[in-house]
């Protein structure tokens, strides 16, 4: 009987002190401010300098931004546009004045990716004059069969809507008319920096028919058009690798990984659960920045971007389900929420994400913070800001 008193009496010890040994475990909770933060598709910088915002991105050791290479982006996507401009042939020049003109749609002014492509289009048509200002231009010149005409943009608009919201394709809609209206013939070519807006200007009743037009961003529907003879290009931004990215930093982070590993794992080399994105995506240190490569898309290669090809290296894991709060600026917004948020939710449940995403107006701030809310319910954070100045909105909540 003593003995049986005894051993209870040492059980319910041990037992009181694994208790302890739990309850010790969960008052380490991890804190919001050191849990993972990534930073996607805005990164956060100044919208007049273009300089990365490196407080943001030293939040905390687990703060990460996820986007693509926007500068050769726009190398790119002005390629694209010069490589259809030199196949043709004497009547791409509508007014036959010797002068190729052309419009821009440009997006956001303060927004990195923006200011990114239309310094690689005015590049590539000679028009760049070393600023993104709408109004800073110069004359450029292209050969076209053998004669080289002058290249004049006739005109560049950001295209903010009535609203305030940016790259809105309503506003693109409304300045195509009036271009196509104001300089009649002398538009030989129109250059947009995102699909949405380009389909947007596609819309114009009086948009003149023939007359080649750019886009961004290989949204399906824009897919479909260069498949129908409507739009003549656009860029692939690797959209797939871009939404996985995000979230094999953030599982990668949660798994504990640290250093290297953080950028490595899922991405060059397969990560625990042998998954592995299949594109590149390169790390640059000095930005703490992950970046998908994009590729040119037209009448040649469209087939191959069509909807629905996700990518197989990603596949169903045993993860533990992690909970992460995304924000998107605009849910309006076509190549977020067309693209890039199909491609969240179909990676997300295989990488063991459960994810809640909030999204914004495209204008005010406030519009995404007012439901970045329960953050202590989270177990990491993804954000895609209304303006690209404003991280610290979101860190001052995270800051305990
Ligand atoms: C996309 C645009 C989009 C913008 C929003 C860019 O990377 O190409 O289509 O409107 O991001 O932030
Ligand atoms: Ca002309």
């Amino acid at each position: 009987m003593k003995k049986l008193i005894l051993s209870l009496l040492v059980l319910t010890l041990v037992a009181g002190l694994a208790f302890a040994g739990g309850s010790k475990e969960k008052a380490t909770v991890v804190l919001n401010k050191d849990k993972p933060l990534v930073f996607f598709n805005r990164q956060p910088s100044d919208p007049t300098t273009g300089v990365i915002d490196m407080t943001a991105m030293n939040f905390n050791a687990s703060t990460y931004y996820v986007g693509f290479d926007a500068a050769g982006g726009g190398a790119v996507q002005g390629k694209l546009i010069t490589d259809y401009l030199t196949a043709c042939d004497a009547s791409i020049d509508r007014n036959g004045d010797g002068i190729i003109g052309y419009v821009l749609c440009i997006g956001d002014v303060g927004h990195n990716d923006s200011k990114a492509r239309t310094e690689g289009a005015r590049k590539a048509l000679g028009t760049w004059n070393g600023s993104t200002d709408p109004t800073v231009k110069k004359e450029g010149s292209i050969t076209i069969g053998g004669k080289t005409y002058k290249v004049v943009e006739l005109e560049g608009k950001a295209m903010t809507g009535t609203d305030g919201s940016t790259w809105n394709a309503n506003a693109a809609t409304e300045a195509m008319g009036g271009w196509a209206t104001k300089y009649g013939d002398q538009i030989d070519l129109v250059v947009s920096n995102n699909d949405g807006m380009a389909m947007g200007c596609l819309q114009a009743s009086n948009y003149p028919a023939g007359v080649p037009i750019f886009g961004y961003d290989a949204n399906a529907d824009a897919i479909e058009a260069i498949g129908a003879g409507k739009l003549s290009g656009t860029v692939s931004q690797n959209v797939d690798a871009q939404a996985a990215g995000t979230l094999q930093v953030i599982r990668n982070l949660l798994d504990g990984l640290t250093g290297a590993d953080v950028y490595t794992k899922g991405f060059t080399t397969p990560d625990q659960y042998g998954n592995k994105i299949t594109p590149e995506v390169q790390y640059k240190a000095d930005q703490r920045g992950l970046f998908a490569l994009n590729a040119g898309v037209n009448k040649d290669n469209w087939t191959s971007y069509t909807e629905g090809t996700r990518d197989p290296g990603i596949k169903q894991t045993n993860a533990p389900v992690k909970k992460v709060i995304l924000t998107i600026y605009n849910s309006a917004d076509n190549f977020l929420s067309s693209s890039y948020l199909p491609a969240l939710r179909y990676y997300a449940p295989l990488m063991g994400i459960d994810l809640t995403v909030v999204q914004g107006d495209g204008q005010s701030e406030a519009s995404c913070l007012d439901k970045f809310l329960n953050l202590n319910s989270f177990d990491a954070y993804a954000i895609n800001m209304v303006k690209t100045n404003s991280a610290a909105d979101y860190t001052d909540k995270l800051k305990y």
